[in-house]
């Protein structure tokens, strides 16, 4: 890209509608948490491919609740919109809600936010895309959201970093004292 280009929020916005047939179900009958993560990560792709207009890669997931069980014959709707951008990584906030068709009753399923990555289909390498015309106050609370988000993780992972460095599992054993665990150790 030359010049910097932007696009709409709604331009790339994607809904995603699919019948939860019998082979979807798990052992409890219910329908698989995979197949409904499955169904996120593809309408995160489109959402991002769509925005960035060109290949895009899953970088990260955010922590995925599933609220309600999704039953065979449902059926389940995503919704999707880039919430951020920044240089070439897009925030996909995605939200799922599942129908029973007997009564029209509408629950949620779930909400996540998929961090998406635009790359260079030969080198892989992650390259700029367009950013975001911004027209609605949601718009902007999402965008906001979405980069307090990604300072948040970034706090969060390099803290992990530097705490997992400096364990010493000698001197936290008194930590497991209460804990749901039995200590075994052969050596
Ligand atoms: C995602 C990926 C392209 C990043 O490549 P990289 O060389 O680390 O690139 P950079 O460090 O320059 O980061 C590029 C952008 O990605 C973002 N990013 C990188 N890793 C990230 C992560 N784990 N979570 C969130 N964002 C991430 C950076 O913040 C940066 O964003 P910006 O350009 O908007 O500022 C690379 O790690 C990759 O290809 N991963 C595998 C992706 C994949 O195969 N997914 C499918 C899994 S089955």
């Amino acid at each position: 890209m030359s010049e910097q280009e932007y696009r709409p929020v709604k331009a790339s916005q994607t809904t995603l509608k699919e019948l939860m047939v019998p082979h979807y179900a798990n052992f409890g009958g219910k329908v698989h948490g995979g197949v409904i993560l499955s169904l996120m990560d593809k309408i995160a792709y489109t959402c991002a491919a769509s925005h960035a207009r060109c290949y895009c890669v899953t970088a990260s997931i955010d922590s995925v609740d599933f609220l309600n069980p999704v039953e065979v014959g449902e059926l389940l709707t995503l919704h999707a919109s880039v919430n951020y951008v920044g240089r070439s990584s897009m925030e996909v906030g995605i939200k799922v809600v599942s129908e029973d068709f007997h009564n029209g009753v509408v629950k949620p399923t779930n909400t996540s936010y998929f961090t998406m990555v635009a790359v260079d289909e030969e080198t892989r390498k992650p390259v700029q895309i367009p950013g975001l015309v911004l027209e609605e106050d949601v718009e902007v609370k999402r965008f906001l959201e979405g980069m307090m988000r990604r300072k948040f993780k970034q706090h969060h992972r390099d803290e992990m970093k530097a705490a997992r460095k400096a364990l010493d599992i000698e001197k936290e054993l008194h930590k497991l004292d209460g804990q749901n665990c039995q200590l075994a150790r052969t050596r």
